[in-house]
């Protein structure tokens, strides 16, 4: 058996049932054990997903010898001491993004997972959206030539979802690195790593509410000659979105996560005219922002063939990176080159 844990129960309860999705392929795999410090919505999710392993203190869940991985979904703050704890307790670990807040959290965590022989994964869930992946596997083919430009953002309304006084409102957890960092992270697996940002924020529409800029723009300058832009607002009048555009020498790609198809611009061969004509597809795709089967398949997957995952914590990392440089230069109105791990 395959025994996982999971740690955190938002985020984390659609990990739970990724990982009971997944059991259906690989009967192994069990949903184990479940964690959370409130009592109450660890019973409930314990009795809904048909979990009697419960614990309202992770070092408890970490003290069982049959427990073979966990998910930490904890709030971000806790991701290191919870992955420190966790790899010492000689478990697998695959941690949601963002790895964490400080370069010294960060840094220790990458520590801790360099010298384990454990699998270390960061999630980050855009690598499993399936227009994301679609649109990857068509770059790479070459369907719209080289990358020249690429641009994402992450446009989410966070009234809902945001409280003064809680772990979203620590000014280290602003939206760039909590939300953003899926659209900076998504843009370094396409273009590879930025070596220079330029980035501006605002703070309007969450003047009274949050303790940092609520939107920020910022344009990035990759490696190889490719530029882009990320757009990040956590108080976006509309609804969820991370569009994104990927424009080569010979095609374009409009694609998102919530949306039932992507758009592909490409140049076909024309007997006619010395650029060929321009044909434009509509591609279905599922709808699956969160992606959360995917993702703990992969983890599986490393652990079970010993092929390293396309997330260890050097790569959460470095997203995380990018994302202090694009604050950095938002408050110091100067051009940023990332630090990267
Ligand atoms: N991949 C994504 O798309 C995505 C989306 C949202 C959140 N996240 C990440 O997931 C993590 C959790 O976010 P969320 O939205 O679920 O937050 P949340 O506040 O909705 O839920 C966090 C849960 O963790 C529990 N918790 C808090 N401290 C704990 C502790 N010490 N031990 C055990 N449980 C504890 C809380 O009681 C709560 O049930 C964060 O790192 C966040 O950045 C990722």
């Amino acid at each position: 058996m395959f025994r996982v844990g999971v740690i955190g129960l938002g985020m984390g309860k659609s990990h739970a049932v990724g990982v009971q999705k997944v059991s259906k392929k690989y009967p192994e795999v069990l949903l184990y054990s479940l964690c959370d410090i409130d009592l109450t919505k660890l019973q409930k999710t314990g009795a809904e997903l048909g979990v009697g392993n419960l614990y309202g203190d992770y070092r408890d869940m970490l003290k069982d010898p049959l427990l073979d991985a966990v998910i930490i979904a904890s709030p971000d703050q806790d991701h290191r001491r919870m992955a420190e704890d966790a790899l010492a307790a000689r478990k697998h670990v695959l941690c949601e993004k963002p790895l964490a807040l400080t370069r010294e959290d960060i840094e220790a965590i990458v520590a801790a997972a360099e010298t384990s022989d454990k699998v270390f994964m960061v999630g980050q869930i855009c690598r499993f959206t399936p227009g994301f992946r679609q649109a990857k596997e068509l770059i790479e083919q070459g369907t719209i030539g080289d990358l020249t430009y690429v641009e994402s953002e992450y446009a989410h309304d966070y009234t809902k979802i945001y409280r003064a006084g809680t772990w979203r409102s620590d000014p280290l957890r602003n939206g760039v690195v909590g939300g953003g960092c899926h659209a900076v992270d998504l843009l370094r697996w396409i273009a590879g790593d930025p070596d220079e940002v330029m980035a501006y924020g605002t703070h309007k529409t969450f003047a009274e509410m949050t303790p940092y800029d609520d939107t920020h723009i910022s344009i990035l300058r990759f490696r190889g000659g490719v530029i882009g832009k990320v757009f990040c607002s956590i108080s976006c009048r509309r609804d969820y979105t991370m569009r994104s555009v990927f424009y080569g020498t010979k095609g374009t790609i409009i694609t998102d996560n919530t949306s039932p198809s992507m758009t592909l611009f490409t140049y076909g061969e024309s007997p006619d005219h010395p650029d060929g004509v321009l044909t434009e597809t509509e591609i279905p795709i599922d709808i699956d922002s969160h992606n959360a089967a995917g993702e703990f398949e992969a983890f599986y997957d490393a652990i079970r063939t010993g092929r390293p995952v396309d997330t260890p914590a050097k790569e959460g990392a470095n997203t995380i990176a990018v994302c202090h440089a694009i604050i950095k230069s938002s408050l110091t109105g100067q051009p940023v080159r990332p630090e990267y791990f």
